[in-house]
């Protein structure tokens, strides 16, 4: 019997402080304009003062745990995908783990904007095989935290957030179908912090020349980014026996709607194929696509037996995609119109 991960439980956290484009325009060179017409960004979510990588991340995942009808508990791994842990040791997830007050082991992966579904590919794994049944995979960022306020080629971009699923075996038709994942190092330096670690330590020099903040190519990141959107969409349906025309939803990476956009007509695919809040939370990182497939089931936008195709992209640089089906018995997705927390049966 085949034996999969199958996504029981969804939860987000967004902070409540709103930083719009006309904000930005304020503090940066900038005009809400040139960013709405560049990226599709209108505003994004900034840390409030008591919001930290453990308490973001923790407050998507009890909502997560509710749904699913778990106990913190129950949870067998907790995997944390994050690049902006609240301090450089130990990993967040620990952190995540004891405010939670879950028992199991718990650890990070660091592969910027693609982490999340590294971690879901990361967590199938454990599943498939049989050593575990509860695994909470998370993706939380305090992005703001590296950003330069004084480059307006990155500081418009992103955002904070936080968002996290819960995984449980079905051997039903349902649940991770396929993934792929990908690294291109012979690119790291296009997206990067270039201060702060090993390299170059932090330092008065690296502070004054502000080299302890993300650094960026746009232009050959985002090439990437569309060549990667389509040709990982490509062979993620490829792999699962369909095409991408065939998918119910397409949850890209919410970095630029233009990247999204121009992906969408070279593979011929009409735009409300495509779960789109970049408008709403810039680019987060790798909350980015939970956080876009938990508002995608609770606005209904994801009905009992959807096959839903992901990919995300980033620093690395790296990519990663995931096919899913969506719990194909009408309780599983019960809640997905505001009835509150059903158990999920499986
Ligand atoms: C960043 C990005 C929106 C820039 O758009 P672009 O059309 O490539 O713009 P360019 O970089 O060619 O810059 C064009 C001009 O706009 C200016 N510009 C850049 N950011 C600006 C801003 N926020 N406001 C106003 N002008 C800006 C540039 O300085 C440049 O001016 P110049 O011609 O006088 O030098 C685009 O490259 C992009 O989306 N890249 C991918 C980013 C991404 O997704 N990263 C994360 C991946 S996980």
């Amino acid at each position: 019997m085949n034996r999969r991960a199958h996504i029981t439980g969804w939860g987000k956290y967004v902070p409540e402080k709103v930083l719009t484009n006309h904000d930005l325009a304020q503090i940066v060179d900038t005009s809400d304009e040139w960013i709405v017409e560049r990226t599709g960004i209108r505003e994004r979510r900034v840390r409030g003062e008591n919001d930290t990588t453990t308490s973001m991340a923790a407050a998507a995942a009890r909502e997560a745990l509710a749904v699913a009808g778990l106990e913190p508990e129950d949870l067998d791994l907790i995997i944390v995908a994050n690049s902006s842990p609240d301090y450089l040791l130990p990993s967040p997830a620990n952190f995540i783990q004891h405010t939670l007050g879950a028992s199991c082991p718990a650890f990070t992966i660091a592969a910027g904007c693609s982490g999340w579904v590294y971690g879901l590919a990361t967590g199938h794994q454990f599943i498939q095989t049989g050593v575990y049944e509860n695994v909470l995979v998370i993706g939380v960022e305090i992005i703001s935290h590296a950003l330069d306020y004084t480059d307006r080629t990155t500081c418009v971009l992103f955002g904070d957030a936080a968002a996290a699923v819960v995984l449980q075996p079905t051997t039903e038709d349902a649940g991770v179908m396929t993934f792929e994942l990908g690294s291109d190092g012979s690119r790291a330096h296009n997206l990067w912090v270039p201060g702060g670690g090993t390299v170059n330590p932090v330092s008065q020099k690296v502070v004054d020349n502000r080299e302890h903040y993300i650094r960026m190519n746009g232009q050959e990141v985002a090439r990437f980014a569309m060549r990667k959107l389509m040709s990982c969409l490509s062979s993620i349906t490829a792999q699962a026996g369909i095409t991408p025309h065939d998918l119910d939803l397409i949850i890209p990476h919410q970095a630029n709607l233009r990247i999204i956009e121009s992906a969408a007509k070279h593979l011929g695919l009409p735009m409300d194929k495509f779960f789109i809040n970049v408008h709403k939370y810039a680019n987060t990182s790798a909350a980015s696509i939970p956080l876009a497939l938990v508002e995608a089931i609770q606005e209904g936008r994801v009905k009992p037996g959807d096959t839903i195709g992901m990919v995300a992209f980033g620093s690395g640089l790296s990519w990663a995609g995931a096919v899913v089906r969506m719990g194909v018995r009408e309780t599983e997705l019960a809640h997905v119109n505001g009835n509150g927390h059903v158990k999920v049966s499986i």
